[in-house]
């Protein structure tokens, strides 16, 4: 995981996803869901560099956006700061030392990219980062290291998506996720093809979407409950224009979602499609939606297609597809 090594600092990246599919299931006993998911990570990521240095036992916290997210913020999109505290990557780096003992003051600076509450994990893969960088560090001081089981216990506990971000950087992957986000099945190498990512201009909740789904299907269950179709890629990936994917949260926003929000994903689904995407859904719980393309040329060349756009766009593609060497080096 990390990239590169500088003196004291140490910086790696923290790639995006999408989910491809999401099937939401009952609310469990733990206030959770059962969900059937793919997910893939993706080349687009934030960059984390950490500095052992300064007083022992303290963990300092900077942020600084580049695009896309300036460019959201540039537009207006309002993003409510939140404590140093309460974010991911501090509440990771916290964890890690309460159950390593590991003391080493730690200062990490994030340069995001991903917006938050754009269903593409940011805050997740940041967490990953932060505990997968600081248990490869821990050898050395002394503390720890975890083993990786007890690394996926650490990441579950801090969020239902950061499992993935740990496995995923061993093997650049797409999964199969099923249970609550921590039943991590690998998938082939998916092939490589552009994402093409649309942001409206604003952030979605998670929380307050399984909210929404669960008052949706308590209303009218038969409206809600998307009937169970399962993933069925039996090791290889047919082309995208046969994807039978879907996510349960897309029907809810175009359905349940306030005038002007439906209209925005209308239209956006529909400039993915004209633009030659083959297959086109939301990530997660929203906010973003996403066109897959033949190539990650072809989704550049579709970015081209669609200027002047009421919402912001970045062309990508799957990680797995094209190991950087920037992303090669890990633990
Ligand atoms: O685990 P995470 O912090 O990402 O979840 C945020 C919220 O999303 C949870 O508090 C829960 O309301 C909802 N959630 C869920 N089932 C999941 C994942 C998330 O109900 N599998």
């Amino acid at each position: 995981m990390i990239q590169s090594i500088a003196g004291e600092k140490y910086t790696c990246k923290a790639p995006g996803k999408i989910n491809l599919h999401l099937l939401i299931g009952e609310r469990r006993p733990d206030g959770f869901h059962n969900l059937e998911s793919v997910f893939t990570a993706l080349d687009f990521a934030d960059t984390l560099v950490f500095s052992l240095s300064g007083e022992a036992g303290k963990t300092v916290l900077s942020m600084k956006a580049e695009d896309p997210l300036l460019e959201l913020i540039r537009r207006g999109q309002v993003f409510e700061p939140i404590a140093a505290e309460k974010n991911l990557v501090y509440r990771a780096v916290e964890l890690f030392r309460q159950k390593t003992g590991f003391s080493r003051a730690v200062a990490v600076e994030v340069t995001k990219r991903i917006p938050p509450g754009s269903g593409l994990g940011g805050g997740s893969s940041d967490a990953a980062a932060a505990l997968l960088t600081l248990n490869g560090l821990a050898a050395s001081s002394g503390a720890g290291p975890l083993s990786a089981e007890a690394l996926l216990e650490a990441a579950a506990e801090l969020g239902s998506d950061v499992p993935f971000f740990v496995h995923a950087a061993g093997n650049r992957a797409a999964c199969e996720i099923s249970g609550r986000g921590d039943r991590i099945k690998p998938l082939s190498p998916p092939p490589p093809l552009g994402v093409l990512l649309a942001f409206p201009g604003f952030g979605i909740h998670t929380g307050g979407a399984f909210g929404l789904l669960d008052a949706a299907r308590r209303e009218n269950p038969a409206g809600f409950f998307v009937p169970r179709s399962g993933v069925n890629l039996n090791g290889s990936w047919p082309g995208p224009e046969t994807w039978d994917f879907s996510n349960d949260f897309l029907g809810l926003f175009l359905d349940r979602g306030a005038e002007g929000e439906k209209t925005l994903y209308r239209r956006m689904l529909a400039d993915l499609k004209r633009a030659g995407a083959s297959f086109t859904g939301l990530s997660g719980s929203g906010s973003a939606c996403f066109g897959i393309f033949d190539s990650p040329e072809g989704a550049l060349e579709a970015k081209k297609r669609l200027p002047g756009t009421p919402y912001t766009l970045h062309a990508t593609f799957f990680l797995a597809s094209r190991v950087r060497q920037d992303y090669n080096t890990r633990y």
